[in-house]
């Protein structure tokens, strides 16, 4: 009985389908880290399958399709899933997000060459970003962003950096009681103390005793390319950034 209370309530809250953000997050993570090898990011890369689209072959309601996530299809490459009914439904809850998703603008007939070109030029990605061996570890290495993240996802990263900040990208920034201020990514925080990964790439350690403020940024760092880029500038960056699959 101490455990069938809060299973009902999850349960309960799932059923009227009132996702939170947390959950369309907590699901992408999951999506990312168990299906994105096999359907893609955008869900469209298995055959005659697409699951970023809110229409499903072999399912109808929200809980058919967390069953087939944890159950698989026997008989074919689908696998089950060692997920929680909650766990399943937030990747499902992620799914739904990707059909409601507006695609803000087409970014089609970019061209990863000259995309690359800008990244390593003009874009400057390179102070922040690294792509395999070469760039910075400032911001979230890119080399496999391409398997990672649908075409709608990049384009908001350049257009809007605050509009979705992944949790694990989040700035975190130090202010000491001696009055200097540090930015940079969190490595790891204790009682006593925080380490971070400072913006010229340091190692910075800093004792709680010594500071007057620490707490992570709620904008990200990255410019908006908005202005600085041309709409083809930006597909070519896009084409670039989406042609990323690894090594
Ligand atoms: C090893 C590759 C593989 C992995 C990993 C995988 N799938 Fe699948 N999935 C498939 C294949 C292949 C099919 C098509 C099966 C068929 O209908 O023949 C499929 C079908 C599906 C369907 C049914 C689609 C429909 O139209 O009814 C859903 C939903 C689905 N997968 C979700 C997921 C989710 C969510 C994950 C991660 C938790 C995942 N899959 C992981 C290969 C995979
Ligand atoms: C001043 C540093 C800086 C510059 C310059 C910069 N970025 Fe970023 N970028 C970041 C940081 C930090 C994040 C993580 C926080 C966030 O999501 O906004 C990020 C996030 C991203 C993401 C999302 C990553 C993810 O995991 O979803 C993409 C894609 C990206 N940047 C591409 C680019 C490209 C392409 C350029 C050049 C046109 C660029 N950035 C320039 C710092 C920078």
């Amino acid at each position: 009985m101490r455990f069938l209370l809060p299973l009902l309530f999850a349960g309960a809250l799932f059923a009227q389908h009132g996702y939170t953000p947390s959950d369309v997050e907590n699901g992408g993570r999951l999506y990312r880290a168990n299906c994105a090898s096999c359907h893609g990011p955008n869900g469209d890369s298995q055959p005659g399958v697409d699951l970023g689209h809110g229409k499903f072959k072999r399912a109808n309601s929200d809980e058919e399709i967390a069953s087939i996530v944890t159950k698989g299809i026997p008989g074919t490459a689908m696998p089950p899933g060692a997920f929680s009914e909650s766990a399943a439904l937030t990747i499902v809850a992620y799914l739904r997000s990707l059909a409601s998703a507006t695609n803000v603008a087409t970014v089609a007939g970019g061209d990863p060459a000259r995309g690359r070109a800008l990244f390593e030029g003009k874009g400057q990605c390179q102070n922040c970003h690294r792509v395999r061996a070469s760039g910075s570890r400032v911001g979230p290495d890119l080399t496999d962003i391409g398997m990672l993240r649908r075409t709608a996802d990049l384009q908001r990263s350049l257009l809007e950096p605050d509009a979705e900040v992944l949790g694990q990208n989040r700035y975190y920034r130090v202010v000491t009681k001696a009055g200097a201020t540090v930015t940079g990514r969190l490595l790891n925080e204790d009682t006593f103390s925080v380490q971070m990964l400072d913006s010229k790439e340091n190692l910075a350690s800093f004792k709680l005793a010594d500071l007057k403020e620490h707490n992570f940024l709620p904008k990200s760092p990255m410019p908006s390319y908005k202005d600085t880029l041309t709409a083809q500038e930006l597909a070519d960056v896009i084409g670039y950034l989406t042609s990323l699959k690894g090594l």
